[in-house]
């Protein structure tokens, strides 16, 4: 079996799979004014029939793992059924999703139902005000219920982000409550740090703090750092055996952040992204519209491969082609 390797020994088991870019939030980083309707583009997004081939193409390639982003994935209508091809047609074995949270309450059944393997959702505060000031919406105890119900129903792949904003949700006190809010709850936390995109600039140079504010936190508090496993994943985790859940760091200005880089990146129009923030990035969607077309999409795929860098080089100023995270997911 061929699999899929870069020219740095580097191997891709996980795809993230943009299918909307639609986003009903405005957080103030990534869509301030919400989502734009652009009318002169017809473009739809991925189609189901799409969907279904190009997971096919990527099981076959050795993928074992598809996290469905955004935008918002579950303003599709066909989400549970994109759940449900992901897992039954292209044999994926673990479908994960990153949420907002929007109506997490009433879907938390839903998910559970259809066989989801984990669950990433953002809150960037446990304060009602601050999150409603980031977000533009007044939801953050709809959430909460969510991730209670899904506990409820013994879910417990379940991981909250939160995007890390100087002076907005970076005092000892933030922190503590996080830490109070893991101890009672199996979820993991982690904070990211603030991601320069083309869109964001004056929010970024106002925003952006490091995330060793929050180190300096985990160490003067006895959290112990974990070592990388084998399915580790871009985040520094810490543990403490007094807490159920995990905290955590993703920090993708830091140096060494790509070496364990195992995923690739498809936009909700189809375009193959080899790196978030990349330059690189061709559509592959003229080659998911037949069956027949599979061994043409397989060889295309692998072909590009050697065109994935070795680094973001976010450090100098590259934001690549990526205006906002809402096409490409975080
Ligand atoms: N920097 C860091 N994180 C971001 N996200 C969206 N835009 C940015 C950015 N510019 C986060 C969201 C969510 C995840 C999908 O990515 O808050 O947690
Ligand atoms: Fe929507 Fe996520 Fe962007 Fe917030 S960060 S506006 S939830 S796509």
């Amino acid at each position: 079996m061929q699999i899929l390797k870069d020219s740095f020994g580097r191997t891709f088991p996980y795809i993230r799979l943009s299918i909307t870019d639609v986003c009903n939030f405005k957080c103030g980083y990534c869509l301030p004014n919400g989502y734009q309707v652009d009318k002169k583009d017809n473009r739809k997004f991925l189609h189901l029939d799409e969907i279904k081939r190009l997971s096919k193409v990527f099981s076959k390639l050795g993928v074992q793992k598809i996290r469905l982003t955004g935008g918002e994935p579950t303003v599709r209508k066909d989400f549970f059924e994109i759940i449900k091809i992901l897992k039954n047609e292209a044999e994926i074995k673990k479908v994960v999703i990153t949420t907002n949270g929007y109506h997490l309450d009433e879907k938390a059944k839903m998910l559970v139902d259809s066989g989801l393997n984990g669950i990433n959702i953002s809150i960037d505060s446990l304060d009602r005000n601050t999150f409603k000031t980031i977000t533009g919406h007044d939801r953050l105890s709809e959430i909460l219920r969510g991730i209670q119900n899904l506990q409820d129903l013994n879910f417990d792949n379940i991981k909250v982000n939160a995007v890390l904003l100087k002076n907005i949700n970076t005092s000892e006190k933030d922190f503590d409550t996080w830490a109070n809010f893991i101890k009672k709850n199996k979820v993991d936390f982690r904070y990211i740090e603030l991601m320069r995109t083309g869109d964001n600039l004056n929010y970024f140079n106002k925003y952006h703090v490091s995330s060793k504010i929050f180190k300096e936190y985990l160490d003067k508090n006895n959290w112990i750092y974990q070592t990388f496993g084998k399915d580790a994943g871009p985040s520094l985790n810490y543990i403490n055996p007094d807490y159920r859940g995990k905290f955590g760091i993703i920090a993708p200005y830091s140096k060494d952040f790509c070496r364990t880089c195992n995923r690739l990146r498809i936009t909700s129009r189809g375009d193959l992204r080899l790196c978030l923030f990349g330059n690189t990035g061709i559509s592959i969607r003229h080659l998911l519209q037949k069956d027949d077309q599979i061994n043409e999409l397989q060889d295309l795929i692998l072909g590009q491969m050697k065109f994935k860098k070795e680094s973001h080089y976010l450090e100098l100023g590259e934001t690549g082609l990526t205006k906002n995270l809402s096409t490409t997911g975080g």
